[in-house]
């Protein structure tokens, strides 16, 4: 369903910007429906570059997307429209990512009505069906972001990009701002969609006991580069590069120090 071949972005940098930053540098993948390819690495690594390639929030130096069969960067912008609604990013921060002066069920509303996917008289049921969904109490329909918490923010932002009818997720560290026992419900939520609506996931963490939970791949990015990809109980068991061998062994020194 999605391949990515060679993908580059290079951002140009210093003052006269003659210098680049090689943020991506070459990385292949391909992703089928309902399946989760983790995304791992150090901070500055590339893996949020990658996420906005993927959905076409930036334009790659070189290389090529082909989600369905369709070069996402070689089409018109109508079709772009549809294709954009079919691949949904979600980031860290849910507050950033929703208006605040927007009450929850305007919020989910809009969606809706700019793609017209729901006939104007039953978007009132569908945004009830959403919220519930996601586990949210029906009462919070007249709420504002303000007035919810993280967690609560967060299913919003996933019922929002659920909203759409996406085929692909890519989820930008989508837990990394919340509490532990918030971040479990959050993943189990993720979990129960994806097997619902038979989603595809790029997620992203720097976190691997996340990622190891979530992803039936692992690709370890270091550098803008993919230097390992495996089954996640294979990497788990047998790292080869030296790279994701320290990022093993990173977490299991912080586990012994708790
Ligand atoms: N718009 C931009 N302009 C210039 N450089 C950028 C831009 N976006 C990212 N970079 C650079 O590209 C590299 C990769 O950044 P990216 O945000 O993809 O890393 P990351 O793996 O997501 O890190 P983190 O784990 O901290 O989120 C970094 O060196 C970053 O400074
Ligand atoms: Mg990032």
């Amino acid at each position: 369903m999605l391949i990515v071949t060679d993908l580059k972005k290079y951002f140009s940098q210093g003052l006269w910007r003659r210098s680049f930053v090689k943020a991506v540098d070459g990385v292949s993948f391909t992703l089928q429906r309902g399946q989760t390819l983790g995304l791992v690495g150090e901070s500055g690594s590339g893996k949020t570059t990658i996420g906005r390639l993927v959905v076409g929030l930036l334009r790659p130096t070189e290389g090529s997307v082909l989600f369905e069969g369709i070069n996402i960067f070689g089409v018109s912008r109508r079709e772009s429209l549809n294709l954009r609604r079919k691949m949904q990013i979600i980031f860290q921060d849910p507050e950033g990512a929703l208006n605040p002066r927007m009450r929850i069920g305007e919020i989910l509303t809009e969606p809706l009505k700019v793609h017209r996917l729901v006939q104007e008289r039953y978007i009132k049921d569908r945004v009830a069906d959403l919220m519930a969904m996601v586990g949210l109490e029906a009462e919070l329909y007249h709420r504002y972001p303000c007035e919810l918490s993280g967690g609560q923010n967060q299913r919003v932002v996933i019922a929002r990009a659920l909203s759409l009818e996406p085929a692909l997720l890519v989820l930008d560290e989508p837990t990394s701002a919340l509490d532990v026992s918030v971040q479990a419900q959050i993943l189990q939520l993720l979990r129960k969609v994806q097997k619902q609506m038979n989603l595809a996931y790029l997620f992203i963490s720097h976190d691997l006991d996340v990622v190891r939970q979530m992803a039936d791949q692992i690709a370890v990015v270091y550098r803008g580069q993919i230097v390992e990809q495996a089954q996640t109980a294979t990497l788990f068991n047998g790292a080869r590069h030296p790279y994701t061998k320290s990022l093993l062994s990173a977490r299991l020194t912080l586990g012994e120090m708790v």
